[in-house]
């Protein structure tokens, strides 16, 4: 029985598996420039995080109906489901999809159908955040929120992700301020790539309630107690780390660090179908990496339901 467990980094177009991506590119067609999955896989080898996301955007090109979100977000269900996630908040990219004409009610929607049945159907509760990508305008950032408003019922808060170098948070203050003046919750990607200062500015600027990543505050002393003294959980995503060489191996992951630091870390799988794995996948590659105990991996796992959207029942009854 793998160890229950909330995912709470994890979006859902890097769920987009080979095999469906081919299957959605036939169905819509849509002309893939790899020869078949092999080829496609091995196009999987990447330098740093801008390498990966060209590819990320280049394969949205095979989403295009409600039916394909369903499609994408029913897979990952199964599939996190059967690695023991209980609950799983779910990052989406709208302007991504904006972008090549595929409208915000279409997204939204469409992942609605695979997310509106999921406690029934995989045991796994769900919430949705929209993120806005940080390497587009502030202005992009604010018509896409506004885009968002019919759907707020069904959006619990806001992210920011994409090429991080270069895009300070403090950019999007504004959208986060509307975003907060909208009872969203806020998160954000900062200290992936980016210096340490991203993660303070997301936390005074931004007021992210939790930080995705974050792994780069072990180079600030300072940040670290803050981040241990006011329990702002961090997102981790091992795998992801390696794939795109923030870290040599996974022996060399600052996470037994993190965890001796005091800070409230929680693993999770970023792009699992990029990165070599899912939620369950990451806690076994720490574990054999690491040499984590079962005691630092329950740990891990109480964790993510503390650091969850959940309200406090439905908190107690997942863990
Ligand atoms: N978008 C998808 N995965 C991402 C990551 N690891 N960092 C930033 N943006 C992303
Ligand atoms: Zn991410």
């Amino acid at each position: 029985m793998p160890l229950p467990k909330a995912e709470l980094h994890l979006h859902i177009e890097g769920t987009l598996e080979p095999e469906l991506a081919f299957r959605l590119a036939a169905r819509n067609g849509v002309q893939l420039p790899y020869a078949d999955t092999d080829a496609l896989r091995e196009a999987y080898r990447f330098e740093d995080l801008q390498s990966f996301l060209n590819l990320y955007y280049e394969l949205m090109a095979v989403l295009r109906t409600e039916r394909d979100f369903e499609d994408l977000a029913d897979a990952y269900l199964a599939r996190a489901a059967a690695q023991g996630v209980r609950h799983a908040e779910i990052f989406f990219d709208p302007q991504a999809h904006l972008a090549r004409g595929v409208d915000m009610s279409t997204v939204v929607e469409g992942l609605w159908r695979a997310l509106g049945g999921s406690e029934e159907r995989h045991g796994v509760s769900t919430r949705l955040i929209m993120c806005f990508l940080r390497d587009e305008s502030a202005e992009s950032a604010l018509a896409t929120l506004d885009a968002a408003k019919p759907y707020l019922d069904r959006i619990t808060g806001v992210g920011l992700d994409s090429a991080e170098v270069g895009h300070p948070p403090v950019k999007f203050r504004a959208v986060y301020e509307a975003a907060a003046a909208l009872g969203l919750r806020r998160v954000a990607h900062a200290g992936e790539e980016g210096p340490p200062a991203y993660i303070t500015e997301a936390l005074d600027v931004l007021g992210v309630e939790r930080v995705d990543h974050g792994l780069r505050c072990m180079e600030d002393p300072a940040l670290v107690d803050r981040l241990v003294r006011e329990r702002i959980p961090l997102t981790l995503c091992p795998l992801s780390n390696v794939r795109l060489r923030t870290v040599d191996t996974l022996a060399d992951h600052p996470l037994p660090a993190m965890l001796d630091a005091g800070l409230l870390c929680t693993v999770n799988s970023d792009d699992p179908a990029y990165f070599g794995g899912y939620a369950g996948d990451n806690f076994d590659a720490v574990h054999r990496a690491l040499g984590l105990t079962e005691d630092r991996l329950r740990e891990l796992a109480r964790n993510s339901f503390l650091a969850a959207f959940l309200e406090d029942d439905e908190e107690l009854r997942q863990r």
